[in-house]
């Protein structure tokens, strides 16, 4: 990614988080605007001090003796000796204290293999306390005789319970949601409460038997809170008991849901909130109500996200057939929220960063990702509310899909190059480092402590391309019927990944067991090729071979291979796309070709068909037939990615002290190509084709990183590009600057592209040759800084602020950095999404001291560790600051393992997150490695540490 950190946001869901900006500058002074330096105060010493009295330290064995996490196993799953079927529920909230009265109506399990009857539920004691439980509107249970209650558990015994098949349990317990600082369970943010229950977050609001399988339905909810601090009342379902007065300031509201749900799609909000509703007749004639909810500040920017559900609801009905059922549909925004978005049957919880947008604060990127998280959370109303998963272990049969349904809606709405170029740039940036480490896990994992840590880039990202794998292999059309089997057969149930499986497989009649490695092994696979031409024949025959250096024992994959074939030298397609299907370890194909003018060259693995490394045994031949294919491939993926290992080539080249003219030439080339041609595609794929790969992605091929030579290496090859192409990036960007004169915002891809295109001229423009040119530096912060203030988009700015963080070196141009720096923090007048962006620029600077900043930045008084998206847009975008993150004294990883030991006992979902910047020190060098491994043993022996934390850590360590 260009410089433009920032076109990702602080958290960018979990299948694609922030990335650092990359460029190749490097800094020496202070980067905080002068205007605000004075706010600051003594860097870092609120931290300071927690590390100080160092309470959170004691010994190993102690922790293990207190905390013993539990290992949960996916070979293990048995079905319950008894289901909740019906649910009523009655929420009483006073300040300090809301009272939570449950009636659930169970019903014993006839079909469970427990032998034992005993009613279990799951209810963590350091969130709810219990005040009182009976069964069948009796006498008050005892504890220690009916039952027994555990750190996260109630069980009552069989012997208490009815001797009827169905009987009600009654409980009433008390939470405390002003204290929920994790952000799982009822919590409050601002002005409202709010509530977040999956994956295990339930059991902090009641005793119930909190797992996916139980679905009931919840007949009534009751809310009662004072009136005029929060007028507003929901929960999911249809609303049965409008809001009335109820005496002594309160009101109540009571809510209904028709449809069967397992308790982590539970969900209720009230507040003082403004709001916009419209509505969406669905094809068979049905008026939805659809409202979006937000603090009353915010309801001006909702408008795009209103669009992007109906949006969202049409594409559902056209592509898959899929209508809405309920006759409301609810978005709330809320500020503190540990993830992207959340799909509550009829009540979706959205993080602010994934639903608010207008012209003046969201850029391109937040829009795109606005549009595709209300897809995905609205596209779960089918799969994962209507058939949900049977256990967590089946997470990527709710997630996968959902996923790989939002990139379709994504790219059938934009352009579809374009959605598969980013998707797959973020698949490779954080998947396949995520798969050859020490979390490496199947989609469908085996075992885990915590299931937060399980919501991983594996089994979003690579679940996603499983999915699209069905569909490459079946067709579209094949896949379709897959779907359609799937929802007769499961409709109103919890399933299993096989299920999906055996949909797929039965609705085509094909046999898919093979394809089940896809969720029983791990690792990357590398795919290798090579290909021979016997002009005498006119026959090409290439040979594909599959193999898991990670993981050895793996057996072969079941891979389609979309392939075709293109002339070197007429640039004809000789081969439109075929899907090969690769079964075996090696396996050869043959083509009778004709009208071959050049050499045919090989377009292997169209569209990304799978989630493997691509290798070309033909070396001599590489550099060539990438050129070939940058130029002339049909398929807009494969064109930008020909590009893309030439720049990486040229790079690892630069790296290993070896670039010569003739990988430089062909660098320059397809730079040349892309300048000079608006033919391969429209603004956008120009300029990815134009954009060098990332660090991240460099980094996944290189045995070790070495972050600050790679920065290095990446940024001598963009500066030789820079220089050699300078007029044609100047004059491509004044062409753009006249063409975008005068046309109003828009957010269509015409206009997105435009813009991301003349910010990635703007990047090349003002890349500093010679940093020690003083003249050279102020030239560039100089277009940088007249770009921001002729900006009329959040875009814009950010291109240009985000080149302006990274200036040194030069006290004039740190000047006009400074200037930029104050005015954005001044013009953003405390609106949380632009602040977040404020922070993220400075955390990703490459200046030599961007520690030393984001340490003061720290002590900002915006700065709120509590708050999860400014805690990401300051610490995790650092750690993503590969260079500086990795510093070779060790900074940046004393830096996080103070702020884990401060945010683990605040936030356990969020640190264990952070411990994640530890656990690849294998990829790094001894020096590096070795002080990441003291980090994790000592955040391991932080006293208290959650199991969260403790789980990633420990695998750190294994
Ligand atoms: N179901 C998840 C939200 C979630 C994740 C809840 C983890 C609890 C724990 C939701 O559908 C989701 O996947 N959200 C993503 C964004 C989405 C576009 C991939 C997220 O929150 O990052
Ligand atoms: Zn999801």
């Amino acid at each position: 990614m260009m410089r433009s950190v920032i076109r990702s946001v602080p958290f960018r869901g979990i299948y694609n988080t922030n990335s650092a900006t990359i460029s190749s500058s490097k800094s020496l002074g202070g980067l905080v605007p002068v205007a605000e330096a004075h706010k600051l105060g003594n860097p870092f010493k609120n931290m300071l001090a927690s590390i100080k009295r160092n309470t959170r330290l004691m010994s190993t064995a102690a922790v293990e003796a207190s905390s013993a996490p539990v290992e949960i196993f996916r070979k293990d799953y048995l079905a319950p000796a008894n289901f909740v079927t019906e649910v009523s529920m009655d929420f009483d909230i006073e300040e300090g204290k809301t009272v939570v009265k449950s009636d659930l109506v169970v019903r014993k399990n006839a079909d469970s293999k427990n032998d034992k009857g005993d009613l279990l539920l799951d209810g963590d004691s350091s969130s709810v306390t219990l005040l009182s439980a009976r069964l069948d509107g009796g006498e008050p249970l005892v504890e220690g005789v009916d039952y027994e209650l555990g750190d996260q558990s109630m069980v009552i015994f069989e012997k208490a319970l009815p001797k009827s098949d169905t009987f009600t349990l009654s409980t009433e317990v008390s939470i405390v949601p002003e204290d929920n600082t994790q952000l799982s369970g009822f919590y409050k943010s601002g002005p409202m409460y709010c509530s977040q229950c999956e994956a295990e977050g339930f059991r902090r609001i009641t005793y119930y038997p909190d797992r996916p399988d139980n679905m009931a339905t919840f007949k009534s909810v009751k809310i009662t809170a004072d009136k005029a601090k929060y007028p507003v009342l929901l929960s999911n379902g249809n609303l049965v008991k409008p809001t009335e007065d109820v005496g002594g300031g309160k009101h109540s509201a009571t809510w209904s849901d028709p449809f069967p749900k397992p308790s982590y799609l539970f969900a209720i909000v009230v507040g003082d909130l403004g709001s916009i509703s419209d509505s969406f007749t669905t094809s068979s004639g049905r008026k939805v109500h659809l409202e979006i909810f937000s603090e009353k500040e915010n309801v001006d920017k909702l408008d795009y996200a209103m669009e992007s559900l109906k949006n969202s609801m049409k594409w559902d009905e056209d592509k898959f057939g899929l209508e809405y059922d309920l006759d409301i549909y609810n978005v709330v925004a809320v500020n503190d929220f540990n993830m992207g978005a959340m799909e509550n049957k009829g009540l979706n919880v959205f993080n602010t960063a994934y639903v608010l947008a207008d012209q003046k604060t969201a850029s391109d990127g937040d829009y795109e990702r606005v549009e595709g998280v209300i897809g995905h959370e609205y596209f779960h109303n089918w799969t994962g509310n209507r058939v949900t998963c049977r256990d967590w272990f089946q997470l990527t049969l709710k997630e996968g899909l959902t996923v790989f349904r939002d990139q379709e809606f994504s790219g059938d709405l934009g352009s579809k190059d374009v959605t598969r170029i980013e998707n797959v740039r973020g698949l490779r940036g954080r998947q396949f480092a995520e798969d050859s480490g020490p979390m490496s896990h199947p989609i469908r994992p085996e075992s885990y402590i915590a299931m937060d840590n399980f919501y991983t880039a594996t089994v979003y990202s690579k679940g996603a391309e499983v999915i699209r794998m069905y569909q490459t292999l079946l067709t579209p059309k094949g896949f379709r019927k897959g779907m359609d089997l799937y929802f007769e057969r499961h409709d109103g149930s919890a399933v299993t990944c096989d299920d999906f499986r055996a949909a797929m497989a039965d609705a085509n009649d094909v046999n898919l067991d093979q394809f089940e490695k896809w969720y029983l092994q791990n690792g990357t696979p590398t795919l290798s090729y090579s290909s021979s031409f016997d002009a005498s024949t006119s026959t090409f025959t290439i040979t594909l071979s599959q193999s898991s250096p990670t993981n050895p024992s793996n057996e072969p994959f079941h891979i389609p291979v979309s392939f075709g074939i293109i002339d070197s030298s007429s640039g004809e397609e000789l081969l439109p796309t075929e899907v090969l299907e690769l079964k075996e370890e090696s396996a050869t194909f043959t083509f009778k070709l004709s009208n071959v003018a050049g050499k045919p060259v090989p377009s292997i693995l169209r569209g990304f068909s799978a989630p493997v490394k691509l290798i070309n045994e033909n070396v001599d031949e590489a550099t060539s037939q990438l050129q070939t294919l940058a130029a002339y491939d049909t398929d807009g993926f494969n064109r930008w990615e020909a590009g893309q290992k030439i720049f990486s080539t040229a790079i690892f080249a630069e790296l290993a002290e070896k670039c010569d003219s003739t990988i430089l030439d062909a660098v320059f080339a397809t730079f040349q190509q892309s300048l000079s041609s608006d033919k391969l595609g429209d603004d956008s794929i120009r300029a990815y084709n134009l954009m060098l790969p990332t660090e991240g992605s460099l980094a996944e091929d290189l045995e070790t990183i070495e972050p600050v030579k790679l920065r290095e290496a990446r940024g001598t090859i963009k500066k030789l590009v820079a220089k050699e192409f300078k007029p044609q990036f100047q004059s491509l960007y004044e062409k753009l600057t006249d063409e975008m004169k005068g046309v109003p915002f828009a957010v269509d891809s015409m206009s997105i592209g435009k813009r991301r295109l003349r910010n990635v001229c703007l990047d090349f423009i003002t890349t500093t040759v010679n940093r020690s040119d003083e003249d050279e530096v102020l030239a560039n912060a100089k277009v940088a800084h007249s770009h921001y203030h002729a900006a009329n988009t959040m875009t814009d700015k950010l291109a240009a602020m985000s080149i302006l963080s990274s200036v040194y070196g030069c006290a004039e141009a740190e000047a006009l950095r400074d200037e930029v720096l104050a005015h954005f923090f001044e013009e953003a007048a405390g609106d949380a999404l632009v602040v977040n962006k404020w922070f993220s620029v400075q955390a990703s600077s490459t200046k030599p001291d961007v520690l030393d900043d984001v340490k003061r930045l720290m002590e900002h008084p915006e700065f709120n560790i509590k708050n999860p998206n400014r805690c990401r847009a300051l610490v995790s975008v650092f750690t993503a600051n590969s260079a500086a993150f990795h510093a070779e004294d060790g900074s940046g990883y004393d830096f996080i393992t103070n702020v884990i030991n401060t945010l683990d006992p605040l936030n356990p979902q969020v640190a264990s997150r952070m411990c994640g910047s530890l656990i690849q020190h294998k990829r790094y060098d001894a020096g590096r490695g070795k002080m990441m491994v003291e980090k994790l043993k000592l955040i391991k022996e932080f006293d208290g540490l959650s199991p969260d934390s403790f789980e990633v850590v420990s695998r750190g360590l294994k």
